[in-house]
């Protein structure tokens, strides 16, 4: 049996599949529509695998999907595949309406056409697990408590109305169809792989280049962040054991401002990369115009996933972080390779 996994090319979903390859002998269909955000050669050590099939396609493609599935066998779908970048969504948000809403109803269809006619054991193993985000609950002042599963959806940002529009689709898909359908809403994740748009990667890359590191507005919003193979683990484990229709949140208690978190990245950076100027990289710090509609805060409540299916965040935010960094210090020619014509002129319309 086979799983097929959306938005393997990406961030999360690349780091998904590599951790998949070292704990399961499944083989693995990655389907990737190769946006400027997906990268094959995230999965470049697994070129020539017999076990992992890349495809590159949309998700809304309901003829490739659905022969994808037959092919294969697909016993479970894991969809990572959407836009990701809420700055993207402000500027432009016609693709997240059609990748994130069309595309995973599309992709819904596809599964339930497949499903029906499986057998009934077949049938009842079969999962479709969607990747979702703590951004659908919306802003929570400092003294609200975290977000569980059963808060209301508030999203603000076109990028979170877009996902909170997937979550309902698939929420709808089971309770209308049964589809054995699973959610998991994550907090922000940070690791190796990460496109230099979202904020870590895009401080690692300017920090070393000796450019600004943009902080919106006054730097007080706060994130939990998770390390995205603590994401990968908690996946895993809700594909195996996670109740069919259940929403299950994942973070990493790790509550920070985004000012905290620069200044621990140039922490860690003053020591592994020390300047050649004896200066600390704080320096480079430099307060920008905040983004429109920005959420104060996100705190996401895991305790469901910690206490039905034990699972438990392996990395602290500094040891995440130093893994983080030493991975980035260390794959800079991947870094020079995903700067392109199309990243520059992102950063032109982003910081002018
Ligand atoms: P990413 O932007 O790095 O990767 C998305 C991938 O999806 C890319 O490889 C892209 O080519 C592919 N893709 C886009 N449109 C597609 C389409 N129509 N068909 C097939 N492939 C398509 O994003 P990421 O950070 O890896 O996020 C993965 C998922 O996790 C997303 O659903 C996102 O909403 C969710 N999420 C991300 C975070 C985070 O902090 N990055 C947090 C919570 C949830
Ligand atoms: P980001 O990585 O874009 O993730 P998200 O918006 O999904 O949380 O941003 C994380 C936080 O960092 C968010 O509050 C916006 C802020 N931020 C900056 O201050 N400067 C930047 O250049 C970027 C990209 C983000």
């Amino acid at each position: 049996m086979t799983i097929l996994v959306t938005g393997a090319a990406g961030f999360i979903g690349s780091n998904f599949v590599l951790d998949w390859f070292s704990q399961s002998k499944e083989d693995v269909v990655s389907l990737d529509l190769l946006t400027y955000a997906g990268n094959l050669e995230n999965l470049s050590s697994l070129n020539g695998s017999p076990h992992h099939h890349f495809v590159q396609g949309d998700i809304g493609d309901r003829n490739l999907v659905s022969s994808l599935l037959k092919k294969y066998q697909v016993r479970a779908i894991v969809n990572f595949a959407a836009e990701s970048h809420v700055d993207r969504s402000i500027h432009e948000s016609k693709d997240f309406i059609e990748t994130n809403i069309v595309g995973t109803y599309n992709l819904l269809e596809s599964a339930r056409s497949y499903w029906n006619d499986l057998d009934k054991n077949l049938k009842q193993d079969f999962r479709f697990l969607h990747i979702s985000s703590d951004e659908v609950y919306g802003s929570r002042d400092l003294t609200d408590p975290p977000s569980n599963e059963s808060d209301p959806y508030k999203p603000n940002s076109p990028y979170s109305a877009s996902k909170a529009a997937s979550d309902h689709l698939v929420r709808a898909w089971f309770q209308t169809y049964k589809l054995p359908v699973l959610t998991v809403n994550s907090a922000n994740n940070y690791g190796p792989y990460q496109f230099p748009e979202k904020l870590i990667p895009l401080c690692i890359l300017n920090a070393l280049k000796g450019k600004p590191l943009p902080i919106y507005g006054n730097g007080q919003q706060v994130r939990d962040w998770l390390y995205v193979k603590d994401h990968s683990a908690a996946i895993s484990e809700i594909l195996k054991q996670g109740h069919i229709g259940e929403t299950y949140n994942v973070g990493g208690r790790n509550e920070k401002t985004n000012l905290e978190v620069v200044e621990t990245l140039c922490a860690i950076l003053d020591e592994l990369k020390p300047k050649s100027n004896g200066k600390s990289y704080r320096d480079q710090i430099t307060f920008v115009k905040d983004r429109p509609g920005h959420d104060r805060r996100y705190t996401i409540d895991a305790s469901k996933l910690e206490r039905d299916l034990g699972w438990r965040p392996q990395e602290t935010f500094e040891t995440g972080l130093r893994k983080t960094v030493l991975w980035y210090l260390e794959n800079a020619a991947w870094m020079g390779h995903v700067v392109t014509g199309e990243y520059q002129d992102w950063i032109q319309k982003q910081y002018p």
